[in-house]
């Protein structure tokens, strides 16, 4: 069981980016927490601040894991060329966000990534990661 989590930009400064809203823990030690809670789970990341890196990881992993972890940031809005890569790959894409982006400004309520995601998970924190984990865990496992 392999999972690739992805993060975009500014996602490098967790811990120390308004911690006001998105909490005041570093990704790596948020992820250290993850790889204890799923032993059974191969947990990748990687975090890019560029959206062609980002596109290029979603076709190098995108045919081979069991699920992609994709938070992209502010490319979430913008980024039809995101769109595009995660639909064409095989693997199932989870997008997250820390925040409700629901409760923020307006340009942040309307995602151009979700068409192509196969659910979106939103507001719960660093939590919301581990939740995303817990979908491709269970669609996997109520097909076997
Ligand atoms: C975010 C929400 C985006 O609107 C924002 O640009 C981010 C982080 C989140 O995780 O809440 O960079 O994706």
């Amino acid at each position: 069981m392999k999972i690739q989590i992805i993060n975009g930009p500014n996602l490098n400064l967790l811990g120390v980016r308004e911690p006001s809203v998105y909490g005041k823990m570093g990704f790596n030690d948020y992820l250290a927490q993850l790889r204890v809670a799923y032993p059974q789970v191969e947990i990748d990341y990687y975090q890019n601040n560029s959206e062609g890196e980002l596109i290029n990881k979603i076709h190098e992993v995108g045919f081979s894991c069991d699920g992609v972890v994709l938070n992209a940031g502010a490319y979430t809005h913008t980024s039809v060329a995101l769109l595009d890569a995660i639909k064409a790959v095989s693997s199932p894409v989870i997008e997250v966000h820390i925040s409700n982006v629901h409760q923020r400004e307006e340009f942040r309520h309307h995602s151009i990534i979700s068409a192509g995601c196969k659910g979106v998970i939103c507001g719960f924190g660093l939590d919301s990661y581990r939740l995303a984990i817990e979908a491709i865990l269970q669609a996997k496992n109520s097909l076997q």
